[in-house]
């Protein structure tokens, strides 16, 4: 009987095959597990948990764990729905300072840095960008140009306001849509403070400052330069009969929380935001911004200082 001889060549080839398969598979294998995001983040020091955390994260805040040392605190800023990636060193050098061993409360930080209220009021301050047009921003940190006046200033007729009130004219054009709506509503608004020259401004300023202290007068008044009064886009509106400490009572008040926005007006320096605005609570207060904006920064729920930082100066 002739003995089958069992070929070599093809086995070995067969073998070649499927080893050089099984060394290709594991390289790849390999590969990827060093270059995979958990490999590398797990290398820079972050846990599992983290990982599942970063991983969720957008792309920007991906990179920035990449290339960086272990961060404690990335997930937690970056998560924050008003994070703003500019200020990141300056969150966390707020953080460092201010929550020594403390429980740091997040909502706060990103607050008063993109407010800039981390620093005494008047101590950084920088001239606004006058190219936002209604949507400038005027607080005790971004001043007017100095001894700015609007070119389109216009007396306000007696229907509208108290004597010697003047105002932009498409403010005054807004106001007098928005009193004719509250009228209908059955409620009576009038102007009892409008446009106010860099030179009134000082005057009221001083004055408080000459009878009560330079505290007292900040809390109550902006610094000429610094006023959204010099900029003629801000009215002080009242109901006939009411003040400064009972205007929040009125059915008129009650009328402008809810409508004012329609008609491009937003309550500029509301109750419990003295910490972001710099300013006491003013019912009476009331700064135009024209409709869109308006109706943007109402529905926000944020004060113009927080909503300028996070969507209009990022
Ligand atoms: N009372 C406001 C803050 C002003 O003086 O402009
Ligand atoms: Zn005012």
């Amino acid at each position: 009987m002739k003995k089958r001889r069992i070929k070599k060549g093809p086995i070995i080839i067969l073998t070649s095959i499927v080893v050089g398969f099984i060394i290709i598979f594991i390289g790849i294998a390999l590969y990827k597990h060093y270059n995979s995001l958990e490999y590398k983040l797990t290398q820079i020091g972050y846990s599992e948990e983290e990982i599942l955390k970063i991983k969720n994260l957008d792309q920007k805040s991906i990179d920035y764990a990449l290339k960086n040392k272990y961060d404690r605190y990335l997930i937690t800023l970056t998560s924050q729905k008003y994070f703003i990636w500019k200020n990141y060193d300056n969150y966390k050098r707020y953080m460092t300072k201010e929550y020594k061993g403390t429980k740091i409360d997040y909502n706060d930080v990103i607050t008063r840095v993109n407010t800039k209220t981390v620093y005494d009021a008047y101590t950084h301050t920088s001239e606004t960008n006058m190219d936002l047009g209604f949507g400038i921003l005027v607080n005790k940190y971004y001043s007017l140009p100095d001894k700015y006046a609007p070119d389109d200033i216009e007396q306000m007729n007696s229907a509208y306001a108290y004597p010697n009130n003047s105002i932009r004219k498409d403010v005054y054009e807004a106001f007098k849509e928005m009193s004719k709506a509250a009228k209908s509503d059955g409620h009576t608004i009038i102007v009892n403070s409008s446009y106010r020259s860099y030179d009134e401004q000082k005057e009221i300023y001083d004055d408080y400052r000459d009878k009560n202290g330079e505290e007292y007068a900040d809390k109550y008044a902006a610094r000429p330069n610094y006023s959204e009064h010099q900029t003629g886009l801000a009215l002080d509106i009242f109901s006939p009969g009411y003040g400064m400490k009972t205007f929040e009572n009125s059915e008129a008040f009650k009328w402008l929380q809810d409508n004012s926005y329609k008609y491009g007006f937003i309550l500029r320096y509301p109750k419990d935001k003295e910490g972001i605005t710099g300013y006491s609570y003013e019912a009476w207060h009331y700064r135009f911004l024209g409709k869109e904006l308006a109706k943007k920064v109402y529905e926000s729920g944020l004060t113009f200082d927080e909503y300028y930082a996070y969507y209009l100066d990022k």
